[in-house]
């Protein structure tokens, strides 16, 4: 599979020398409206909930450093597949030195029985995070994701995607559809999926979807509960 094409600072230079950690510009883009979605259910402002969080596909690492900062209850767990991505990882998260953002792990979503190793194998989730990711993979990799997430989710905890979106077998705008043909073009295996599918990926794994909110640039950040 073809890696995740990291581009660097929007200034064309590296964050820091040489430091491993690599920088994607759509984050910078993104990452508030996300955020505000996921807030709803996140904020300890309104939701104090503690527990664990995982991030699957973390990539740079940059989202779950901010998603960190802003919930010090939730302990983060990053992860990804590749080596570099998983230093850049390492790289904010000993930059940022917060207490509740562990090390990442290498968690591969074609992977039947992937696990996440916690800090006690009774360790449930709160929540699972899962952005630009499943539209870049097999669909093995959206539906080995919600397999985990019937498995390690704790009743009640949250599954998030963020990503394209077709509804009903259309695309939602002219530029989903270009994307969705270059994704394919990549990869024969990839492409934008169907939210019908996706839900029905939840219904099969015990969760039922509680928030479709629109993101910019016709995104769309998906919540599904765990009953
Ligand atoms: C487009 S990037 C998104 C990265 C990050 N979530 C973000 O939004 O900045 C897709 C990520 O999915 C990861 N990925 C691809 N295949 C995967 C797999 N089989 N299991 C877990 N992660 C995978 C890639 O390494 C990459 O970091």
């Amino acid at each position: 599979m073809a890696k995740f094409t990291i581009e660097f600072g929007r200034d064309g230079l590296p964050p820091a020398d040489n430091d491993g950690r690599l920088d994607a510009p759509a984050f910078h883009r993104n990452h508030d409206a996300i955020w505000t979605a996921l807030a709803e259910f996140l904020d300890e402002k309104t939701n104090a909930m503690p527990g664990h969080a995982l991030e699957l596909g973390s990539g740079t690492g940059q989202h779950v450093v901010a998603f960190a900062r802003k919930t010090p209850s939730l302990t983060w767990w990053p992860s990804d597949i590749y080596e570099s991505h998983l230093a850049s990882i390492e790289a904010y998260r000993r930059v940022a030195g917060l207490t509740n953002l562990r090390a990442p792990q290498r968690i591969d979503l074609m992977d039947d029985s992937w696990r996440w190793r916690g800090n006690d194998d009774s360790d449930r989730l709160a929540a699972m995070v899962c952005i630009n990711v499943i539209h870049i993979a097999p669909w093995r990799v959206a539906q080995n994701l919600f397999a985990g997430a019937g498995r390690f989710l704790a009743s009640g905890g949250h599954l998030f995607l963020y990503g394209p979106f077709m509804r009903d077998g259309a695309h939602t705008a002219p530029s989903n559809a270009e994307f969705d043909t270059s994704l394919r073009t990549r990869n024969s295996d990839w492409g934008v999926r169907d939210l019908a599918a996706v839900t029905a990926l939840g219904q099969e794994n015990g969760l039922k979807p509680v928030k479709i909110a629109e993101m910019p640039a016709n995104n769309l950040v998906l919540a599904f509960e765990r009953r």
